[in-house]
């Protein structure tokens, strides 16, 4: 099966590598000629731990290929997955740019050829994209009968910093195929799997995808707002969480407490379903509210700093952790910006801190940003945790207090266990903690 994954950002070079490794043959096409380039010489264009690894495997083994010439390589194959992005337009809605011009693009590649292809819609897209702008845009532009193409939709359930691990090791496989031929080759390509696989059509998958982010988003909200009544009440809730996650109904994932959610994916989706229910006249008060808890929760942590330090003007703050989350060097969404963008407001001084994501950081906020911890730390009035990251869970008291003007941690992601600095002069103030 010769296998085409058109889009070779995160979705997309993920899904490449990991089939390689399955051992079909890929080529991985992008119009961007650098990440193409990088990708032959074995660099992944994303960091993500065990890619690269899969990257040279496939590369060594001949399974792996790259190009930026899509339209030879789409009509040479049996299979073409379509990973491009689909950024926020203004309102929230999706920006359907990428999904368009590559649809035109796999239908001028296949107009002059008889042979059956299958196209997969791997991008996150909202329901009836994949029939109504998908599907019709290759068959106009193709001029092919619509039984010598398949069209499916296959959503991807990754998350950043254990993508490859998810691609190998899923949990669930949704195929919304509208034919056979589709189904058929999807069979085929997830056989090794033995995770259950759940048929259905197009729109059922896009809405799974949706309502799967949602439902998370919507869970990381709810638990926020409980945590933060935790804090009036003075008692942890962690240890409400811990007897909520009993319940296997509930389950004990994502019930962390903290700054909110980032990234690439909850922002994003749940501001496309909310327009695309308000678009056909259907309320979203669930996503209305998880929006709106998340875009308080930021401001939290900087009230806690008022609250220790007094005014906030000329103090020196360290926020540790820029990436949206640990494992990534991705800051995209991150709650980060909206921490720092307070702190300016108030004329800290702020430093930033991360392992990975010091330079597009600095670069979109103009704040000084440094990998190196004692410097982030050296005379500082407080610390305000963003990510947790392995590096700051392992920080001894006393490495705190030698460096810091004031040894004060603010935990916005509850990265210590309660208890951790009791017997230390660091004052740790955290998000649900109580006091
Ligand atoms: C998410 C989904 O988990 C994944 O299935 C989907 O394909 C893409 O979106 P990702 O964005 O990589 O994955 O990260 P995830 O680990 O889900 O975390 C998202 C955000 O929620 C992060 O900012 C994280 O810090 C936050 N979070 C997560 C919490 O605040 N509390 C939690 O309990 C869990």
């Amino acid at each position: 099966m010769r296998i085409s994954v058109i889009g070779s950002g995160y979705v997309g070079i993920v899904t490449g590598a990991t089939l390689a490794e399955a051992g079909f043959k890929i080529t991985c096409l992008d119009i961007l000629e650098e990440k193409i380039s990088d990708i032959k010489r074995g660099i992944s264009p994303i960091y993500e731990p065990g890619l690269e690894r899969l990257i040279r495997n496939g590369l060594d083994s001949g399974n792996l290929n790259a190009s930026t010439e899509l339209e030879k390589h789409i009509a040479n194959s049996d299979v073409v997955f379509v990973c491009v992005g689909t950024p926020s337009n203004e309102d929230g809605s999706i920006d359907l740019q990428y999904i368009e011009s590559v649809s035109k693009t796999i239908g001028k590649s296949i107009k002059d050829s008889e042979e059956d292809i299958v196209v997969v819609v791997k991008s996150t897209v909202v329901p009836l994209t994949t029939e109504e702008t998908v599907q019709k845009i290759i068959l106009e532009e193709s001029g092919r009968k619509r039984e010598t193409v398949g069209i499916a939709m296959n959503p991807e359930f990754l998350r950043e910093g254990s993508a490859v691990d998810d691609a190998l090791n899923p949990d669930r496989i949704v195929l919304g195929c509208t034919d056979e031929k589709s189904k058929t080759a999807l069979m085929k390509i997830y056989e090794g799997h033995t995770c259950p696989i759940m048929h259905c059509d197009p729109r059922t998958a896009e809405m799974i995808k949706y309502s799967s982010n949602s439902f998370l988003a919507a869970k990381i909200s709810f638990v926020n707002e409980l945590a933060n009544m935790c804090d009036k009440w003075n008692m942890d809730f962690e240890r409400v969480a811990e007897g909520m996650g009993m319940d296997s109904r509930i389950s004990k994932q994502f019930l962390r407490a903290g700054v909110g959610f980032g990234g690439s994916c909850f922002p994003k989706d749940v501001k496309a379903l909310r327009r695309a229910a308000k678009n056909d006249g259907l309320s979203s008060e669930m996503l209305d509210a998880t929006l709106s808890v998340n875009e308080k929760q930021p401001e939290i942590v900087v009230n806690m700093a008022r609250e220790m330090l007094g005014e906030l003007k000329n103090k020196k703050i360290a926020v540790l952790g820029l990436a949206f989350k640990a494992d990534t060097d991705d800051i995209r969404e991150s709650r980060a910006f909206n921490i720092v963008e307070k702190l300016k407001n108030e004329n800290a001084e702020v430093i930033g801190h991360d392992p990975q994501a010091t330079e597009t950081f600095a670069k979109e906020t103009g704040i000084t940003c440094t990998d190196d911890l004692e410097e982030a730390l050296r005379g500082v009035d407080c610390v305000i945790i963003q990510t947790e990251w392995d590096e700051y869970k392992s920080i001894k008291p006393e490495f705190l207090c030698n460096l810091m003007k004031k040894p004060i941690v603010i935990d916005g992601r509850r990265t210590f266990d309660n208890g951790y600095f009791t017997d230390s002069d660091v004052e740790y103030v955290a998000i649900g903690l109580g006091n």
